[in-house]
Order: C-alpha cells, then structure tokens, then sequence
C-alpha cells in the first residue's frame, strides 16, 4: 500500500479529503517563478536545464500541502523535439511555422523525440529524488489532437481552419496524428522510466467537434497512444483531461484506455459519473475563477465541488489550469479549507 494519496485514488480508492494538486500550479502567479525565469535564455531553454526546471516545479510545493508536483515542461517541447521550430512570444504565447501554409508537411522525426527531450527526463529524475516520498509525481504531454493544432496553425485560437483541414486533407492530417501517436508514446514512457508515477494527457482543445471528427481526431489518436504507451511496458496511470468535450467524455472515458478522467469546469460530476465507467477516478473541477475570487464565493464553490465528486475516487483540481492573476493567498485558502 503507498502513502501516495494521490496514486491511491488512482488505483481506485475514495479518499477524505481529496488528494490536491493545480493544473499549472507552477507559473507566473508566483513570484519567485519570475526570478527562475529570468535566468533563462527563452521559454524553451527554461524547460530544457533541469537546474531551472526542478526549481520551478518545487516552488507550488514549498509553499502549499499539495500532493503531487508536475514536471516543468511544456505540451510544445514535442513538436520542438521532433523538429519543428518552436517559440514563444512574451506576453502572447507559442508561435510554430504552421503546417497549413505549406503544401508538403514535414512532421520532423520520432526518432529524436527521447535524445532531445533528455533534460526533461533529468527534471524528472532529480524531483523523484528531493520530493516527499507521500508527493506523487506527474510526467505529462499534449494529446495527439491539442499539439496538432498548435503545428497546424503556428498558434492557439479559433480552430477552425484545423477542422477544415480535417475535411480536406484527411490523408495529411491522419499521418500527422499518427506521428504524434508515436513521438507522444515514448515520450510519456521515458518520463515513467525518469520516475514520474502517473502521467496526464491535456487535451486542450476537444471542444466544438462533431462525433465523427472528435473519433477521428481524438478517441482513436488517444487509443492509439495508450496502447503504444501499454504495449511500451507501461503501467503508471493516466489521467486523461479532454477540456472541452462535453456530450463525448462518455465516449472518451469507456474507449480510449484511461485509467481516469480530468472533468472540465462547465461539466457536473454526476454527468461525469453516469458517463464514465463505474468506480473510474474523476479529477475536478473547480472553477480557476472561483479561486480567483476568493473568499465566501471559493469556500462554497470548493464545497460544492468535494460534495459533488463524493461518490467517486475523487483527486481535487481546478477545471483548468490556475491564471497569473490568482491571489496566492486564495490557493493557501483553498489548501486551508480542504485540509483543515
Ligand atoms: O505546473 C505546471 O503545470 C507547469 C507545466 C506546464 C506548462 N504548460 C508550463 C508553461 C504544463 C502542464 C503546461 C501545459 C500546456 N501548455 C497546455 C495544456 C494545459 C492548458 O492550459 O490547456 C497548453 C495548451 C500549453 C501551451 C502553452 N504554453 C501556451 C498556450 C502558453 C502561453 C501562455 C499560457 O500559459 O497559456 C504556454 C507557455 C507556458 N507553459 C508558460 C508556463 C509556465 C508561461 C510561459 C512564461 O513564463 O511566459
């Protein structure tokens, strides 16, 4: 039995309180985060030496009783690993050439994806070393669909034109994803083998897909990656977060092969419940904004949410990643509230 409470509800078990940790919970609503930051190159480089990178995932944990850190890294290191040129503009976010004003695409090669990625995997190695042996520890990475927006359209945004694509290159746009498959699975695995004990897959941006485009786009490519991560050897967990799918997580939480399931904020807990398999782990869902307001609105929303999640395995998380204008003193309070 491990004293991990994070990777007991994984395996199934309810817990009172829940286990606790923040999507983003490393990040500019820190201060110190600043500090390690500017001691980086760019955004990338920041991600790619372990020195910085174990520092900024440590930073959430020393100040709050949360029971998993996240390896500092980004769902984009991918594409920069096999090849693709990656940036990141302050103040606006990440820019890629997109595939969609090229006639040939070039997804680069899987077969750089571990080499490059190496400091990430020290990352992992080093906070597997210093962390809490009750603290679990999160590998991560995009979902095939997320990052091949990102390449598609060298940005975030309206995703439009990747559906559009979706329809009129469907060869092109199926090999993309089927390449991501394959980067995507190593490196998920070579983070369990770094240490990580579980791992998450943020698919950001499942939202607005008609069924037979969130199959092709989203349920196969993510079957697909977790039986190449399976067939690889691994076991960790997985928790899987398709922001945004709505009517579909039925589909997602019984055909892809998580072993639990990351509930967005609009979505309630027992629709999530009824859709998923029975006994399946939620994670959720509470609204960043309610952590933003603080106060009498974050106590009943928090409450609500514990209540709500009580009849299944329950790991407690915002619906979304936590924003840099979110008082500190509001996630102490929230830390405060759930574990007295
Ligand atoms: O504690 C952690 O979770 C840190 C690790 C982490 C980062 N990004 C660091 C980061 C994780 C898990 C991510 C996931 C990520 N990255 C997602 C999925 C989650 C989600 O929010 O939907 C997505 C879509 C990205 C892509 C990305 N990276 C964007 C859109 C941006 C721009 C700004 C933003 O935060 O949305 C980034 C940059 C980024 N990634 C920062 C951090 C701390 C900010 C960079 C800076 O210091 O300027």
């Amino acid at each position: 039995m491990t004293d991990k409470r994070l990777m007991r509800v994984l395996s199934g078990e309810r817990m009172d309180p829940p286990p606790l940790w923040i999507m983003r919970q490393a990040g500019r609503y820190l201060p110190e985060y600043w500090e390690v930051r500017g001691k980086a190159k760019d955004f990338l480089d920041f991600c790619y030496t372990p020195d910085l990178a174990f520092e900024a995932a440590m930073q959430p944990l020393r100040r709050f009783d949360l029971d998993a850190a996240i390896v500092f890294s980004d769902i984009l290191v991918l594409p920069d690993a096999l090849g693709r040129k990656v940036w990141f503009v302050q103040g606006e976010g990440p820019r890629l050439e997109p595939l969609l004003d090229q006639e040939i695409w070039d997804f680069g090669d899987p077969d750089r994806v571990v080499g490059h990625l190496a400091p990430v995997y020290e990352t992992l190695s080093r906070l597997r070393a210093s962390l809490d042996p009750k603290v679990s520890l999160i590998g991560f990475a995009g979902a095939p669909w997320t990052v091949a927006t990102y390449m598609l359209q060298g940005q975030g945004g309206d995703k439009d034109r990747c559906r559009l694509a979706a329809y009129r290159r469907p060869a092109d746009v199926d090999a993309l994803l089927a390449a991501l498959v394959e980067a995507t699975a190593r490196h998920l695995a070579a983070q369990v083998d770094a240490g990580a004990d579980c791992l998450q897959i943020f698919e950001s941006w499942s939202e607005g897909l008609p069924e037979p485009l969130f199959e092709r786009m989203i349920l196969n490519p993510t079957k697909a990656l977790m039986a190449r991560l399976r067939a690889l050897g691994v076991t960790a967990p997985v928790i899987g977060f398709p922001r945004g799918a709505g009517p579909h997580i039925g589909r997602y939480a019984r055909e892809t092969g998580i072993t639990a399931l990351g509930v967005d904020t609009q979505t309630p807990a027992a629709f999530a419940r009824a859709q998923a398999p029975a006994g399946m782990p939620l994670q959720g869902n509470l609204d960043p904004q309610a952590l933003i307001a603080g106060g009498a609105a974050l106590e009943t929303e928090a409450r609500a949410v514990i209540e709500a999640f009580k009849g299944s395995p329950h790991i407690l998380n915002l619906g979304h990643g936590i924003t840099p204008q979110c008082p500190i003193a509001h996630v102490e309070a929230l830390v405060r509230l759930v574990k007295g």
